[in-house]
């Protein structure tokens, strides 16, 4: 049975999983918006995990005894300057989600909760992926800075991102 604290707070991170699809979806209409198609595709991409990052926690909180409760979400921005400005945003959003597990880690360490401690893992790890995909791109941005060429070159790559399922969603 998971505590109170632990299952109020894991119910906060469904939340901002599912922020993180919003966000994601928003930056994927822009860029369709602007004919971005590749940029586009990686958004979605980006999305759909959020989603399976969400239904992660999800599934965990019934599994151990606990209770969904699901919020509002908030509504994200829907429209940025250039590329660049879209990727300084995921990033930032990605430092900031990092921030979240760590003190969901913190609290299941203070709890002595070893079931979340170690379900929680994946999303540290995951976290490490997540930021690096994102400064990549903002370095990658930063050199191509207004050459229209590099960044169509960028979005016939990003048009190549495939969503794969995890195995835990096709159970
Ligand atoms: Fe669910 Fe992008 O972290």
């Amino acid at each position: 049975m998971i505590s109170k604290k632990m299952e109020t707070a894991l119910n906060t991170q469904i939340n901002a999983e599912l922020y993180s699809a919003y966000l994601y979806l928003s930056m994927n209409s822009h860029f369709n918006s602007v004919n971005l198609q590749g940029f586009a595709n990686w958004m979605r991409v980006q999305a759909l995990e959020e989603m399976t990052h969400a239904d992660k926690l999800y599934k965990y909180v019934a599994d151990r005894g606990g209770r969904v409760v699901l919020d509002a979400i908030d509504k994200p921005p829907a429209n940025w300057g250039s590329p660049l400005a879209v990727f300084d945003d995921v990033y930032k959003h990605e430092l900031k989600v990092t921030s979240l597990i760590h003190a969901l880690v913190d609290l299941a360490i203070e709890e002595r909760d070893h079931a979340s401690n170690t379900m929680l893992q994946w999303f540290v790890n995951e976290q490490v992926e997540e930021e690096a995909n994102a400064d990549a791109l903002v370095q990658q941005l930063k050199l191509m800075g207004d050459n229209g060429y590099g960044i169509l070159m960028l979005d016939r790559e990003l048009a190549k991102r495939v969503f794969t399922p995890p195995v835990q969603a096709q159970e």
